[in-house]
């Protein structure tokens, strides 16, 4: 088992990414090719412009990919590759790869679920990590709480009604005029830092809702309407931005990452608190996914998981963005347990896949 090679390919969002783990959790190779550019060129993703970045940059990738491992195809034991969720335009970029690689060198294909794959990396950082344990997935596209009973065996507590946290900070970091060279995220946790969290009274989304649901959308608008009524000149960037604007900035990001975490917490205990009904032994919180990353929202959850009894696994942060490792390792979790498709066949057209 422990000298498994999968090979993962991840290409649902923005990023190119391929890794090579081995069954005992060692990872051999990884390579990313993030989009930051475009994203930042043209203020967002558009789905045929990141088909196309994909298709020009995945065969380098995974060649790389390969290359640092010092391994063939004919190495690999399986390739794992991410079906869902995700733009359909992108996804078919990685499997169609995938599908070219298992079909030439006759290699079994596993599907993975993108969400999934957040949840299980956990397994890799942190080997003691049984199931059952809860997870938190917070991401760019998706809000999740989810108990984790066994492999493949998920009860989604709660999701979002409208947007993701991600979006949320995405959204702020853009109307305050931040640098997107680095997505929203980061620099919105940076600028936090300067400002008071406590300085703008944003209401705490969905505190009268008595279910583990979540809501951005609202949290959204008053963001935008406390930036619009603050008279700042988000045309500047901030490296250029006067003193007081920039502390102005500061606390808007600031009280907008105390609140939009604040949330986080409220619903994330309460679904602790049902999934310890359904599954006593639960030990474990898991957080990742992109804005997992963010050492605010890990030390909001540590204290969260620690009220509660569970201890926190959130995977570092290269391992909590979007990532080809997590692919790679839950294709390992299903492929032991015999859950893969057969190789394709080997001259299979491409749009047949
Ligand atoms: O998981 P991920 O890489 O891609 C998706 O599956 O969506 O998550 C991307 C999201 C983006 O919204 C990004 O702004 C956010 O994760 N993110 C962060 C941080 N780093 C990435 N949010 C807050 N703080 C961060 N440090
Ligand atoms: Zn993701």
């Amino acid at each position: 088992d422990d000298d498994l090679i999968v090979l993962g390919i991840e290409t649902s969002c923005d990023d190119t990414a391929a890794a090579i783990v081995k069954g005992n959790g060692e990872i051999l190779s990884q390579v990313i090719a993030s989009q930051a550019e475009l994203l930042a060129r043209y203020g967002g993703v558009a789905p045929k412009m990141a088909e196309e970045a994909h298709a020009q940059v995945i065969d380098k990738v995974v060649q790389e990919t390969m290359e640092k491992a010092n391994l063939t195809e004919r190495d690999l034991s399986a390739v794992a590759v991410t079906i869902g969720p995700g733009l359909s335009l992108c996804l078919r970029v990685g499997v169609q790869k995938a599908r070219k690689i298992a079909g030439s060198s006759s290699l079994p294909i596993v599907g993975v679920h993108h969400m999934e794959a957040h949840a299980l990396v956990a397994r890799l950082v942190e080997r003691e990590l049984q199931f059952p344990f809860m997870a938190l997935l917070i991401s760019g596209g998706h809000n999740l709480l989810v108990l984790a009973q066994d492999l493949g065996q998920y009860i989604q507590l709660g999701t979002t009604i409208d947007d993701a946290i991600g979006e949320a900070y995405d959204k702020t970091a853009k109307w305050l005029g931040l640098d997107l060279r680095k997505s929203g995220g980061p620099a919105i946790e940076e600028l936090a830092r300067e400002g008071d969290p406590k300085s703008i009274k944003f209401s705490t989304p969905m505190k009268q809702h008595k279910d583990c649901n979540f809501s951005y959308a609202g949290l959204k608008t008053q963001v935008r309407l406390a930036i619009e009524s603050r008279n700042i000149d988000t045309k500047i960037p901030l490296s250029s931005a006067s003193i007081q604007d920039r502390s102005v900035r500061a606390d808007i990001a600031a009280s907008f990452q105390r609140v939009a975490v604040l949330h986080l917490e409220d619903k994330c205990e309460r679904a602790i608190e049902w999934a310890l009904k359904i599954e006593p032994s639960i030990r474990h919180l898991v957080v990742s996914g992109g804005v997992a990353s963010n050492k605010y929202v890990r030390a909001q959850l540590t204290a969260v998981a620690r009220k509660k009894g569970l201890q926190l696994v959130c995977p570092p942060p290269s391992l909590c963005t979007d990532n080809g490792v997590m692919v790679a390792w839950t294709g390992l979790e299903h492929f032991r347990i015999g859950r893969f498709d057969p190789p394709p066949p080997a001259d299979e057209p491409e749009d047949t896949m």
